[in-house]
């Protein structure tokens, strides 16, 4: 039995009695007009964020779901791209995908706008995307790649990959750690399965996006998502798990390394009107504007006196340097 089987093993329990509150976080749920969520899917939000980004939305993009749970976040994008087949929603375990239909079909009866048919469920997994290469637009999942071994959320993020048109998005909730998680919680499968003990650390989860091939992250939100107390989880000192919502491209990394975009501005504090670093970054005296990581750090140690870099403010949803 592997952690791949528990994980599928937990998940056809949860499918059948709701786990309310699994992986929730505190940020209000998404409100749309016209929008109507059914009782029994919304028990079964199994997310830790939110992968539903209007912004990211726009011209009906076709949409791939990876791990569909409940359907929650299947009938989300669905309400942005209204057609038949526009959300793909890949899942392995029959019993959440039973469960899934089940909410949809729930869903269909409480939303004029909604057809069952816009949502494809489809039996698969994250190793083999049941899809063919360069074909979706978006790629989503929530809360399930870091229940995956380092090795295979490499694999997983590779198939997310190939199957982003140039310049698709994959759009990820997952905890991270904010120090290393010991093995013996690594080890237990169950908590891993429950979203508890795979978490990598922010910098490992980036570092495997971009070793995939992402040339461009951005964050859109990081929060507090669950404390791992010394005595229950038999720790030194209790470690706070956060979790994090990010949209990656599927645009080539640039020579000089990928741009992370963590809401850090860089502002001119001299007095021309204009700052122009003759590498591509104009700023407006006194205006902050949006830099990725990357920038802020060369501006920002190149130019102490002149040029103020702003914190991260872990949300970050457009404009850009790079
Ligand atoms: C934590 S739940 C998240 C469900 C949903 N994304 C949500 O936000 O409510 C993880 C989901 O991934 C599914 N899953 C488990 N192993 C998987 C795999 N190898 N590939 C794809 N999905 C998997 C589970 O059955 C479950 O539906």
């Amino acid at each position: 039995m592997t952690y791949l089987q528990t994980t599928a093993d937990f998940y056809a329990e949860v499918a059948q009695t709701p786990e309310v509150g699994l992986c929730c976080v505190q940020s209000s749920p998404l409100q749309l007009p016209g929008l109507v969520i059914p009782r029994s899917m919304q028990e079964m939000n199994y997310g830790c964020g939110s992968t539903v980004h209007p912004n990211e939305l726009g011209n009906n993009p076709k949409v791939l779901y990876v791990g569909v749970g409940g359907g929650l976040e299947a009938l989300q994008f669905a309400y942005f791209c209204r057609q038949p087949g526009a959300v793909i929603a890949v899942e392995p375990v029959e019993a959440m995908r039973q469960a899934a239909n089940r909410n949809l079909r729930l869903a269909a009866e409480e939303n004029d706008w909604f057809s069952i048919d816009f949502v494809d469920i489809r039996a698969g997994d994250a190793f083999a995307l049941p899809v063919a290469d360069n074909s979706v637009d978006v790629v989503a999942q929530n809360c399930l790649f870091n229940i995956f071994e380092p090795e295979d959320l490499s694999r997983a993020l590779q198939e997310a990959y190939r199957v982003l048109k140039p310049h698709g998005r994959l759009i990820m909730s997952d905890p991270i750690a904010t120090r290393p998680i010991p093995r013996h919680l690594r080890q237990d499968e169950r908590l891993r399965a429950m979203c508890l003990s795979g978490a990598l650390t922010y910098e490992e989860y980036t570092q495997h996006l971009i070793d995939v091939g992402f040339g461009q992250i951005e964050i859109r939100a990081r929060r507090p998502y669950r404390l791992l107390d010394s005595v229950t989880y038999q720790l030194e000192q209790s470690l706070l798990l956060e979790s994090l919502d990010s949209v990656s491209f599927k645009v080539p990394i640039p020579d000089d390394g990928a741009c992370i975009f963590t809401g850090k501005t860089a502002i001119y504090a001299g007095s021309e009107p204009l700052f122009d670093d003759q590498a591509g970054h104009i700023l407006q005296q006194g205006v902050p504007s949006a830099v990725c990581d990357k920038t802020a750090l060369k501006l920002g140690s190149t130019y102490p006196d002149k040029i103020l870099i702003t914190d991260s403010t872990w949300h970050y949803d457009g404009g850009g340097c790079c």
